[in-house]
């Protein structure tokens, strides 16, 4: 079994892994529509429970219904529940198998890029409430999480591309040999080649196992893992133009414009995550004003008093994490 050091984690094909990790006598499934239509056979195995598609679906209505649902079925507390899905399925899987009867095991099975390289791993689950993202949510981890990327060939191109937005984050954040890699493979070649594939998205767990290990609950290190993702929920609040990756791919080339501008970053380190992210279709260029972005931020509800956190990329693989006032960022992308 080829499991990440460290993690709960597993890369390889369900149909091997799964039967050596579920050794529950129940288990209870929860999808969402898509992943039930593109994978009939993996899901239809399973009693299961299909959930709304988007992030509308990551509500407490959702919760309500599936809590019901789990009832209908008289599932109890040895009940296994298995999210099989992207991002949106694990969060609402984790957050309601910590809850439901005060907590049942469960394990996650991503079917989307990003979900594979970034929101089934961590602990991390929730809902959004009033428009606000993942305001209610626990920190918990699954019994195991199978990445099989032979789930990917169904993934349209676009959700394709939001997950290499996050690998090209855990890349600056961390890992300047998976940068160069991405440099010199391309799109296609990425989803074609499930082995390349399965390299790529392995190195980018590594980084984030490493750091959430590090720091579970979010206390310091972890925060990194927000490169980009402060002008990216601007965004995606403001707009409903990009998708989490497209806005975070956006996010991070703006922040490295900043950090260029402030000679904290190289102009030619710089250059290449701009190349980077336009040699992946990744837009570089904001979509709504900065002013707008600014004010979405300075009305975000996770912020800490009157300041935020901004990551900064230093250098490719190397980040800082800086404390600004809400005037000083304003300041910061004003001048940019
Ligand atoms: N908990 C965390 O640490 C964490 C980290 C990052 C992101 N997230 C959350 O993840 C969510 C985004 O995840 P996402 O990008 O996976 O979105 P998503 O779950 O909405 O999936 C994207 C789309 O792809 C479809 N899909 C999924 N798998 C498919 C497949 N194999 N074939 C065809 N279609 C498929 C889905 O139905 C959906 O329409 C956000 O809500 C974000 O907040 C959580
Ligand atoms: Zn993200």
């Amino acid at each position: 079994m080829n499991r990440v050091e460290g993690s709960s984690v597993y890369i390889g094909r369900v149909a091997e892994l799964l039967p050596q990790l579920l050794t529950a006598r129940r288990v209870i499934v929860i999808t969402d529509s898509n992943v039930d239509r593109c994978h009939p056979s993996l899901i239809s195995s399973y009693e299961h429970i299909v959930i709304g598609l988007g992030e509308q679906a990551k509500s407490f209505a959702t919760l309500e219904r599936v809590y019901t649902q789990l009832m209908d079925m008289y599932a109890d507390r040895s009940t296994f529940i298995l999210g099989i899905g992207g991002g949106v399925v694990t969060d609402i899987t984790g957050f309601v198998a910590t809850t439901y009867m005060r907590g049942v095991d469960f394990g996650f099975i991503p079917t989307t890029l990003l979900s594979q390289v970034d929101a089934s791993v961590g602990g991390k689950n929730g809902v959004n409430v009033g428009g606000y993202k993942n305001m209610v949510g626990t920190f918990s981890q699954p019994q195991f999480v199978i990445c099989d990327t032979t789930l990917l060939s169904t993934l349209p191109d676009r959700e394709f591309r939001a997950g290499i937005a996050e690998i090209i984050k855990a890349a600056i954040i961390a890992d300047s040999s998976l940068f160069a890699q991405l440099e010199s493979t391309d799109f296609t070649q990425l989803r074609s080649n499930t082995s390349l594939l399965a390299s790529v998205v392995e190195a980018a767990l590594k980084v984030k196992i490493a750091i959430v290990s590090a720091d579970e609950r979010e206390k310091g290190l972890r925060r990194v893992l927000n490169l980009g993702h402060t002008i990216g929920h601007a965004i995606e609040k403001s707009s409903r133009v990009y998708n989490h990756g497209e806005a975070v791919a956006a996010g991070i080339c703006c922040v490295a414009d900043v950090a260029e501008k402030k000679a904290q970053l190289a102009a030619q380190d710089a250059e290449r995550i701009r190349a980077l992210c336009a040699h992946y279709d990744l837009n570089s260029q904001l979509p709504v004003p900065i002013t707008q972005l600014l004010k979405a931020i300075r009305t975000d509800k996770k912020r800490e008093g009157d300041s935020l956190h901004l990551i900064v990329p230093i250098a490719i693989g190397e980040v800082r994490d800086e404390r600004l006032t809400f005037s000083e960022v304003e300041q910061l992308f004003a001048e940019n």
